[in-house]
């Protein structure tokens, strides 16, 4: 569906406002979003978004896929979607693919007007208000499994943050304001993804129960397939491996685990973690949590 935008101000934008550049020319992406919103910028810069098209994890999928049409993802490298194409997937840009899910992907449509869920003005560039940019349908147009995700996506993976939307010096902008965080914490953060599960330890009898709940209420743990979660009982010290299973849990559901305790007295760890990059670096794993038995 194509939206309209009521600027009231009519023929006067053309006349006003910052040109953001000239529309699908291979300049587009050159464009220094950074100059007015610096804050942003960073945050973007060191996001999965910024790296879509470049992260080892996709250059490996791209080359196991060179066959089949998977090969032209074009939500690694999506051309402007915005105004019309949003809850569908997007098409493939030709410029820079390097830049991956950028600033004019994600905002401007194809006549470089910028879209965000706020109000429709001149900021010194044109603006246009689409309420679905706050809603899971926005995300679901690459991440497909959410178009229909009755969920705030944002306020876990946008949270807001600290400083003004603006911090160019010509816009004074109070201090103490917030903005949309734009980092989207995943798997890359040891301590936002470590929320994402809680595990409980008992001892019974000569079992060990184990439960593990994915807190998240509308996605799996892990989210994407790419990734693999493993429980494992371990000796302390030392770390031998006496028992382990990989988890995959449904939105905002529950597994529990009995496993037989070994006799000796010898202390245990339950330990759950990531492997963010399981097919890559097998053994490269984040610890989301611990939990000590005595094993009395
Ligand atoms: C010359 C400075 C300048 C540049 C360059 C600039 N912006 Fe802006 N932008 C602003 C100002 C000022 C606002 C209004 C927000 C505020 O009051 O601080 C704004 C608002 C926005 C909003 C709406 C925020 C809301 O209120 O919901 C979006 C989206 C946006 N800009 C995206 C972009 C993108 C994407 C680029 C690069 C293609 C860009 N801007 C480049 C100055 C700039
Ligand atoms: C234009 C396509 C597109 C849109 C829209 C989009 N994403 Fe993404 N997102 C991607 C791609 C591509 C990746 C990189 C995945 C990879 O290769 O690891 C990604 C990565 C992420 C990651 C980190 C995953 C990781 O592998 O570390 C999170 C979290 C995320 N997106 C959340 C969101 C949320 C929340 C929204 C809605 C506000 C959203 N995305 C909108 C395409 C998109
Ligand atoms: C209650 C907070 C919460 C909500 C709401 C939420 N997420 Fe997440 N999300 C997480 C946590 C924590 C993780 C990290 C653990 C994992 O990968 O499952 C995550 C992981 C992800 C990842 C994979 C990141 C990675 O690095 O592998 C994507 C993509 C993602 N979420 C997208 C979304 C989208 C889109 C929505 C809205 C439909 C959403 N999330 C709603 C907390 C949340
Ligand atoms: C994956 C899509 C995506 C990408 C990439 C992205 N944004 Fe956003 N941006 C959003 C969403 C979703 C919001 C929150 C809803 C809203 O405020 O419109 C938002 C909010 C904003 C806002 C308003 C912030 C506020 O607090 O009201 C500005 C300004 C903005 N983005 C600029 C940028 C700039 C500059 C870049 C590149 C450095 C960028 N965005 C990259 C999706 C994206």
């Amino acid at each position: 569906m194509k939206q309209g935008c009521n600027l009231w101000f009519g023929l006067l934008p053309a006349l006003l406002a910052v040109p953001l550049t000239a529309a699908g020319s291979p300049e587009a992406r050159l464009i220094d979003c950074a100059a007015c919103h610096g804050r942003i910028s960073s945050e973007w810069r060191v996001s999965s978004h910024a790296a879509a098209y470049t992260s080892p994890l996709f250059l490996h999928e791209l080359e196991k896929s060179a066959d089949s049409p998977r090969s032209a993802c074009s939500c690694h490298a999506p051309d402007f979607f915005v105004n019309g194409g949003i809850g569908s997937a997007p098409g493939r840009r030709a410029d820079s693919p390097e830049s991956g899910v950028d600033c004019l992907a994600c905002h401007l449509d194809a006549e470089m007007v910028a879209w965000s869920d706020g109000q429709e003005w001149m900021v010194p560039h044109r603006v246009c208000a689409d309420k679905r940019y706050s809603q899971a349908v926005f995300c679901g147009s690459c991440h497909t499994w959410a178009k229909d995700a009755a969920a705030d996506c944002l306020d876990c993976h946008m949270p807001g943050g600290k400083g003004p939307v603006t911090d160019h010096p010509g816009f004074d902008r109070p201090a103490d304001a917030t903005h949309r965080a734009h980092r989207m914490p995943g798997s890359s953060d040891p301590e936002f993804a470590a929320g994402a599960a809680s595990l409980e330890v008992r001892q019974a009898g000569g079992q060990l129960k184990i439960s593990l709940t994915n807190l998240v209420p509308v996605h799996a743990f892990p989210q994407i397939r790419h990734r693999r979660a493993q429980l494992a009982v371990v000796e302390q010290p030392g770390g031998r491996v006496l028992w382990q299973e990989t988890v995959r849990l449904a939105a905002d559901s529950t597994a529990g685990y009995a496993v037989e305790l070994p006799g000796g007295g010898v202390p245990l760890a339950v330990e759950l973690r990531l492997y963010p990059l399981a097919e890559l670096l097998p053994d490269s794993s984040l610890l989301l949590a611990r939990e000590a038995v005595e094993n009395r």
